[in-house]
């Protein structure tokens, strides 16, 4: 029987779920909801929609959980938070043995660790991919350089040649990843020294910068754009490339909704000479509110959303990538995601994770803020990042992570 202040007068237990919805997930999130109620009909879930915006979504959740807030129960957690949200003691650690940790990529498992407990169950995974119109397009660009001469020339036809998202939020470090990695650089080595001022980094935000000023190839309301102002704009027929995840590949096949219908494709983002190609790696966990009600109720929920039957389930229906292994033998998954079975499996186990860190979102800021300018033209990519790695490196020397993270004496910083 349900006890505490949320059942409600049939004495069922009233928990909540919050999570973002981007192309066509809603839906099937509720259908899988419906099924879960019915297997548990104590359990009375309530689905609290969020903002798809990463970097807002993560403001809001930091409001609950600081204020204590019991509500929402379950939290669909960016790869990139988890670390800092258990480090806060703001979710509570999973301890159920009938989750098999070693059924999911290790990556995505990893992020759901902190300090030896796993807080968080993977949900579903994302990778950057470039999404090209075959109509416009001769084949997949092999480098960079050829990234470019392919949206010049399609510009003459389209109004841009590439679409991302460059608000100035979290999405813009993903794009960022990717374009440092096709340059050979990364954001940290591996003592914890903050390396976007490097060469390669400068490189690559020249490159972005070029394609809006002075090629002309991305329009400058990249600068504001998100996930879905960035699929609206290749889904409209306005773009002959988009960089976005996986789930834009299913919501854009309907024709009835989109112009582009039949006339897509996907490829791994090119590299320049000396880089590599590099996707960022993303996806969403479950996690458990440490100020919840009903813990238990809270936990069958998560197991239930992250088993390999919703997992399955929502790669053919939605096209998102599974988090579990397995999955990618199943026959029904074969023409359901972007690409085929077996390279999203290797695109998933090789996709450049983002720093985990507690500290990662403040890092993430201080770099959106100086990207975001540099894009903007405000500043050049080297001052730019010259400032993100001090402040990024300053904040890093003043807590202390380093020597958190390595034991003393401390990994020397050289
Ligand atoms: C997607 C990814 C997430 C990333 C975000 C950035 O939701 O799954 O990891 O941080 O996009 O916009």
């Amino acid at each position: 029987m349900a006890c505490g202040g949320r059942a409600d007068e049939s004495d069922r237990t009233v928990i909540t779920i919050s999570s973002s919805v981007v192309g066509t997930d809603g839906p099937l999130l509720k259908r899988q909801i419906d099924r879960f109620m019915r297997a548990h009909p104590n359990i009375d879930v309530r689905f609290h929609r969020v903002s798809d915006d990463a970097t807002q979504r993560h403001q809001l959740f930091v409001q609950w959980l600081n204020a204590r807030a019991g509500d929402p129960d379950v939290l669909e957690l960016d790869v990139i938070w988890t670390s800092e949200f258990a480090a806060a003691g703001w979710l509570l650690p999973i301890k159920d043995p009938s989750i098999d940790t070693t059924a999911f990529f290790q990556g995505t498992m990893e992020a759901c660790r902190w300090g030896g407990a796993l807080y968080a169950v993977p949900w579903y995974a994302d990778v950057g991919l470039l999404y090209r119109r075959t109509d416009l397009v001769p084949r997949k660009p092999r480098s960079l350089e050829e990234l470019t001469q392919f949206a010049q020339h399609a510009v003459r036809t389209v109004p841009f040649g590439l679409a991302w998202m460059g608000a100035r939020y979290e999405g813009l470090v993903t794009v960022f990843v990717e374009y440092l990695g096709a340059f050979g650089g990364r954001i940290m080595d591996d003592s914890m020294r903050v390396t976007v001022e490097s060469p390669a980094a400068v490189q690559a935000l020249t490159f972005m910068r070029d394609q809006i000023t002075p090629l002309k190839i991305a329009p400058r309301d990249v600068l504001t754009w998100h996930e879905e102002e960035t699929r609206f704009a290749f889904q409209n027929g306005r773009a002959a490339f988009m960089r976005n995840w996986p789930y834009a590949y299913s919501a854009m096949a309907d024709s009835n909704q989109s112009r582009v219908a039949g006339k897509y494709a996907v490829s791994p983002m090119p590299a320049a000479p000396g880089g590599r190609p590099t996707a960022a790696l993303g996806g969403a966990q479950l996690g458990i509110n440490r100020w919840t009600e009903h813990p238990a109720a809270a936990l069958a929920l998560v197991a239930f959303i992250t088993a390999a039957e919703q997992q399955l389930e929502r790669a053919v229906a939605i096209g998102e990538f599974p988090t579990r292994r397995a999955i990618y033998d199943e026959p029904a998954l074969r023409a359901a995601l972007a690409i085929p079975a077996d390279d999203a499996r290797r695109a998933v186990e090789s996709a450049t994770p983002r720093p985990v860190t507690p500290l990662y979102t403040q890092l993430s800021e201080l770099l959106q803020i100086e990207l975001h300018r540099a894009l903007a033209g405000q500043v050049t990519p080297e001052v730019a990042l010259r400032a993100a790695a001090r402040r990024m490196n300053g904040v890093i020397e003043k807590t202390g992570l380093r020597e958190y993270m390595f034991g003393r004496p401390a990994v020397s910083a050289q």
